[in-house]
């Protein structure tokens, strides 16, 4: 049998070929995130791909992320967040608290403490870097698939009942996890020099400086497609069944401008699986920010190595705090 390989892409003009060409594509029943979610608009294509994207992308339009409703959910997730981190003693337990908490919110659950969905969703970010099972995997799909998570609700109501459990268990774990990895790497940033972070968002305006950021240090490592028929793109050659990765850390960083000035990356992905979350995510990001230049960040500091190796999927900057015995109260 003819052996697969695994490819690295770490140019963008390459990586947006693989994600704009019909021959690389996502559905593959081995797929880590398929086991735990079922079949969702991650690892489907074609058809049934379209119309699950579309009621992603019906939920999340800018006129609903900036309506009173979500606004004052995130609000209330902030507030709620800063809280929790001055009782933890750790800025970086509000990382954890909000973005798990605007989901939570969004779901209409909200009794759920999203300490502990966090804590009980983490072997699932285990499990999608390593591909090992184990019972704390087991655990947390059971964790997933028998709360209420998957219970009808009016986020992706267009779609059958199916398709719509996957698409809620789904939302249920990734908009936590990857916002939670960018907050935490914000937090981190602020908390190394508040100064300069204040004196960037003052020269560029919030959305660039963010944008700048998460392109620099993006949260999401990889987007994964497999070849389904031999092709050569750029020179290299990929064989059916090949997994290919796009490096997104190293692609970022050969971007180009688009016609506009803007530069473009791949931190929320590109083509028709890029993320329909980016506005909810940024839209927490901000809040954040502003929250931020209300404290004191001389009176901050961070304990644990910020150079540590991170996982390659979900790049958590790992085992630091951000402490402070007088301020965040
Ligand atoms: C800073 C936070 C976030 C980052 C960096 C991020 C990044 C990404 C990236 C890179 C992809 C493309 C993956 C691929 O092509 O294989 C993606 C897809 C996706 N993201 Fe996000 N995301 C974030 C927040 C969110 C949030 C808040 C939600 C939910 C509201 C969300 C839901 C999704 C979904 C459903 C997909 C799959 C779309 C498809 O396959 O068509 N993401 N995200």
């Amino acid at each position: 049998m003819k052996q697969t390989a695994n490819v690295t892409v770490t140019d963008y003009a390459t990586g947006m070929k693989i994600f704009r060409s019909p021959d690389f594509g996502v559905d593959h029943p081995f797929r880590a995130t398929r086991q735990i979610f079922g079949p969702s608009v991650l690892d489907t294509e074609a058809a049934t791909h379209v119309e699950r994207k579309r009621s992603w992308m019906a939920q999340f339009l800018p006129a609903r992320i900036a309506s009173p409703e979500v606004q004052g959910m995130i609000a209330r997730a902030v507030d709620e967040g800063f809280a929790h981190a001055a009782e933890q003693d750790d800025l970086l337990a509000a990382a954890v608290y909000i973005p798990n908490r605007v989901l939570l919110l969004l779901l209409g659950l909200e009794d759920i403490d999203p300490i502990e969905h966090h804590t009980k969703l983490r072997a699932i970010t285990d499990f999608l870097e390593t591909n090992a099972r184990n019972p704390e995997v087991m655990a947390a799909r059971t964790y997933l698939q028998e709360g209420p998570f998957a219970a009808t609700h009016a986020l992706f109501d267009g779609l059958d009942d199916e398709r719509q459990r996957n698409e809620l268990l789904l939302f249920s774990y990734a908009a936590g996890e990857t916002t939670f990895v960018a907050m935490k790497c914000m937090l981190l940033l602020w908390a190394q020099d508040p100064a300069q972070f204040a004196a960037r968002i003052a020269e560029e305006g919030v959305k660039s400086f963010l944008a700048t950021n998460m392109r620099n240090d993006p949260p999401l490592g990889i987007a994964t497609r497999y070849c389904k028929q031999d092709t050569e793109i750029d020179g290299l050659t990929f064989a059916k069944g090949d997994l290919v990765h796009v490096d997104i850390v190293t692609a970022n960083k050969t971007c180009p401008m688009s016609a506009t000035g803007v530069p473009m990356d791949f931190t929320f992905g590109a083509g028709k699986h890029s993320c329909p979350g980016h506005l909810l995510a940024k839209a927490e990001l901000e809040a954040v920010i502003e929250r931020l230049s209300a404290l004191d960040g001389a009176r901050y500091r961070i304990e644990g190595d910020l150079d540590a190796p991170r996982p390659l999927n979900f790049r958590d900057p790992g085992d630091v705090r951000i402490t402070s015995a007088l301020e965040l109260a």
